[in-house]
C-alpha cells in the first residue's frame, strides 16, 4: 500500500462523513423541492445540516449556497461580483491565488496580481496603493495550497473595507477550512469558498458563502434552486455529508495542527540533518500545519515525484491541477525562487491519517531518491532542463 502525503489535492472520505452520506442516501433521497413528503423530508435534513455547518463557520443559514466545490465557489463569487457593472472593473487578487480565482477573475475583469514576500505573505501596502474606484473585487486566500501559508485574513479585509467601502472581498477558504476554525463573520469578507473533500466530505460539494445583503446573480440558470443564485435540484446527501466531515474535522482540529506540525518539523529535521542544502518553503510563515514545499538543487520534480511513486510515497510537484507542465507553478515563482530550485519544488500534505512511521520512511526515501538525482545530474551546468 502507497503511503499517501497528498491531502492537499485531496483527503479520504471520513468514516462520519461515509455514515452521514449513506444514511441520507436512504432518508433524504427526494428532491428537496418537491412538496410531498418525500421532498419535504430531504429539505429538512438539508436545512438541519446547513443549519449545523453555519454554526461551524460563524454564519446563517441562507448565507451558504451548495456547489460543485471550491472551483465553482470561486467562479460564482466572481461573476456575483461583476454582474451588472457596466463600467470598467478591476480585479486585485494575490499573486498566490488558485488557478480557479486567477483565471475566472481574469474572465471577468482586468486582473492586478498582488505581490507575496519570499514566505508568501500579501504585500499589505501594495494591495492597499491598488485600490482604486474601479477596484469591484478583492481576491485573498484564507491558505495557500503549495506553500501553506497564512493571509491575516481580517487585517486584510480590514484594509481594503477602510480604502474601498464599495469593493467585494472574496476568501478562498479551499484549503484551510476543516483544518483551521474559521469565524466568517468576524473575518468581514463578503464571500468565502469551501471545497468539502479537501476535508473528508466526499468530492462534488463545496460551498459559496456570500454575506447577508450581497447579491449573487447565477452562473446556472434554471429551477430557481438556492433563491435563484444556484439552479440545480441539491445533493442533500452531500451535504449531510460535508457537514459531518467539518464536524469532526474542526472536533480534532487543534490536537492535529500541533501533532501535524510537530510531524513535518521532525521530517524537516531527518531531511535537512543529510542534505544541508534542502529548503522547506515558507517555513517562516504562519502556516497550515501539514503542508510542507520542499526544494534541492538539483532535482527536477516530476523526476523525483516519479521514483517517489514507485518507491510508495504519494506527493505532488503542487497544486495537482497544474501537474505535468514542467513550469514551475505561478505560486513558486511568485515567491521569488530562483529558477533551478524553482524546478525541484515538491508538496507533502498529511492529514489525521498520517503517522511518525510513514513520515520516518519518507525521509529515507527522499533523502536516497535526491542523493541519486543529484549524482545523476552533478552541478548546475549539466541539468539542462531550465530552458
Ligand atoms: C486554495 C484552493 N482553492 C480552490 C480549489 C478548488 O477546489 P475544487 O478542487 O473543489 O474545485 C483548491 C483545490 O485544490 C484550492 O486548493
Amino acid at each position: 500500500m502507497a503511503i499517501y502525503l497528498d491531502f492537499n489535492a485531496t483527503a479520504p472520505l471520513l468514516a462520519s462523513a461515509r455514515a452521514a452520506w449513506l444514511a441520507a442516501q436512504d432518508s433524504a433521497w427526494g428532491n428537496p423541492s418537491s412538496i410531498h413528503a418525500s421532498g419535504q423530508q430531504a429539505r429538512h435534513q438539508l436545512d438541519q445540516a446547513k443549519a449545523r455547518i453555519s454554526a461551524l463557520l460563524g454564519c446563517r443559514p441562507a448565507e451558504l449556497i451548495v456547489t460543485s466545490g471550491g472551483s465553482e465557489a470561486n467562479a460564482l463569487a466572481i461573476h456575483a461580483a461583476l454582474a451588472g457593472i457596466a463600467a470598467p472593473a478591476e480585479i486585485l487578487a494575490s499573486a498566490i491565488e488558485h488557478s480557479s480565482v486567477l483565471r475566472n477573475a481574469e474572465r471577468a475583469a482586468r486582473v492586478r496580481r498582488i505581490g507575496v514576500d519570499a514566505e508568501g505573505r500579501m504585500l499589505q501596502d501594495e494591495l492597499v496603493g491598488a485600490l482604486t474606484t474601479q477596484t469591484r473585487l478583492v481576491c485573498i486566500q484564507f491558505a495557500n495550497n503549495e506553500v501553506g501559508t497564512l493571509q491575516d485574513a481580517a487585517i486584510l479585509s480590514a484594509r481594503v473595507r477602510a480604502q474601498a467601502p464599495h469593493a467585494r472581498i472574496l476568501l478562498d477558504c479551499c484549503q484551510g477550512a476543516g483544518k483551521k476554525r474559521i469565524d466568517l463573520r468576524s473575518l468581514d469578507v463578503d464571500f468565502a469558498s469551501i471545497a468539502g473533500h479537501k476535508f473528508g466530505a466526499p468530492k462534488g460539494v463545496g460551498l459559496l458563502y456570500a454575506r447577508t445583503g450581497v447579491a449573487v446573480d447565477a452562473l446556472i440558470a434554471g429551477g430557481r434552486q438556492q433563491q435563484d443564485r444556484r439552479s440545480g435540484s441539491e445533493d442533500a446527501a452531500a451535504v449531510c455529508a460535508l457537514a459531518a466531515a467539518l464536524a469532526e474535522s474542526l472536533a480534532h482540529a487543534e490536537a492535529e495542527d500541533g501533532r501535524q506540525r510537530a510531524l513535518l518539523e521532525a521530517c524537516w529535521d531527518g531531511v535537512h540533518r543529510v542534505l544541508p542544502e534542502a529548503r522547506w518553503l515558507a517555513a517562516g510563515a504562519a502556516r497550515l500545519a501539514n503542508t510542507m514545499s520542499l526544494a534541492h538543487p538539483g532535482v527536477v520534480n516530476e523526476h523525483l515525484v516519479a521514483r517517489l511513486d514507485l518507491a510508495g510515497f504519494e506527493v505532488s510537484t503542487g497544486a495537482a491541477c497544474m501537474a505535468g507542465r514542467g513550469e514551475p507553478s505561478h505560486v513558486i515563482a511568485a515567491l521569488g525562487l530562483e529558477r533551478e530550485l524553482a524546478r525541484s519544488v515538491i508538496r507533502i500534505s498529511i492529514g489525521p491519517q498520517t503517522t511518525a512511521e510513514e513520515l520516518a520512511l519518507f525521509v529515507a526515501a527522499y533523502v536516497r531518491e535526491v542523493r541519486e538525482l543529484v549524482s545523476v545530474h552533478p552541478g548546475p551546468a549539466s541539468t539542462g532542463r531550465d530552458r
